[in-house]
């Protein structure tokens, strides 16, 4: 079932900083989570061809668990200084360059860096977008953003494509937990004490969006994730 939208979806030319997170749905309970509708329909299109053309440099790769080497079921690659990467060996990590081609990571691409700097309340510029590739049956289990240095910044996340069931809980694994649907063009921010929130992406609706059909005729879901790495 879609949503009705209950108000436009708002770009960083269209509302000034300040207050922007004012605008935000506040999931009760979990203070410092922000949800709302970003990018309208036109601004999804232009981020997807932006991000089709940072894969033509850094092109999805498979990644794998540590330890086990089990492949995730999410594709993944990089923009930006850093890029997050994991495998059999080395485990959870950034670093800058792709771990296929050995090439640097593309730059972040303008319209993604001006979400941030409208919603981030940070002063200073993400270096690591994480561009996860789910095809339908894709998930992405329970877990925290903790590979970084700087969990004063937020992380923020946007979503292309189909909906997915985004499950969040506190910071302590096994606790309670709750789902919210991520629609294409929505925004998430955990920051502040949900900076380290458990999260995960439960299951996607496949053919709820028909943005993602020229690059990939099943459809699926594109995430970006922002995020600091170090301090700055
Ligand atoms: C992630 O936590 O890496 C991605 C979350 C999402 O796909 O919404
Ligand atoms: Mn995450």
């Amino acid at each position: 079932m879609r949503r009705p939208r209950s108000s436009a979806p708002c770009s960083s030319g269209r509302i000034a900083t300040a207050g922007m997170t004012d605008l935000f749905v506040r999931e009760p309970g979990l203070p410092g989570l922000l949800h709302r509708p970003y990018w309208s329909a036109e601004e999804q299109r232009t981020a997807v061809t932006a991000v089709r053309a940072v894969t033509e440099d850094a092109p999805f790769y498979q990644p794998t668990m540590p330890r086990t080497g089990r492949p995730f079921s999410v594709r993944m690659t990089n923009c930006g200084a850093l890029g997050w990467v994991s495998d059999r060996n080395g485990g959870y990590r950034y670093q800058p360059t792709h771990p296929v081609t050995g090439l640097p990571w593309p730059p972040i691409p303008d319209i993604i860096l001006a979400v941030w700097a409208a919603v981030a309340g940070y002063p200073h510029p993400p270096e690591a977008c994480l561009v996860n590739h789910y095809a339908p049956g894709a998930k992405l289990g329970l877990h925290q953003d903790a590979d970084e240095q700087d969990f004063d910044a937020p992380v923020l996340s946007l979503s292309l494509g189909d909906d997915c069931r985004f499950r969040v809980g506190g910071t302590a694994r096994g606790g309670a937990t709750r789902t919210l649907r991520l629609m294409s063009g929505d925004v998430v921010m955990l920051g502040g004490a949900s900076r380290l929130a458990f999260h995960g992406v439960d299951r996607i609706y496949p053919g709820t969006s028909t943005l993602l059909r020229d690059w990939f005729p099943a459809g699926g879901r594109i995430n970006l994730t922002l995020r600091r790495v170090t301090k700055p």
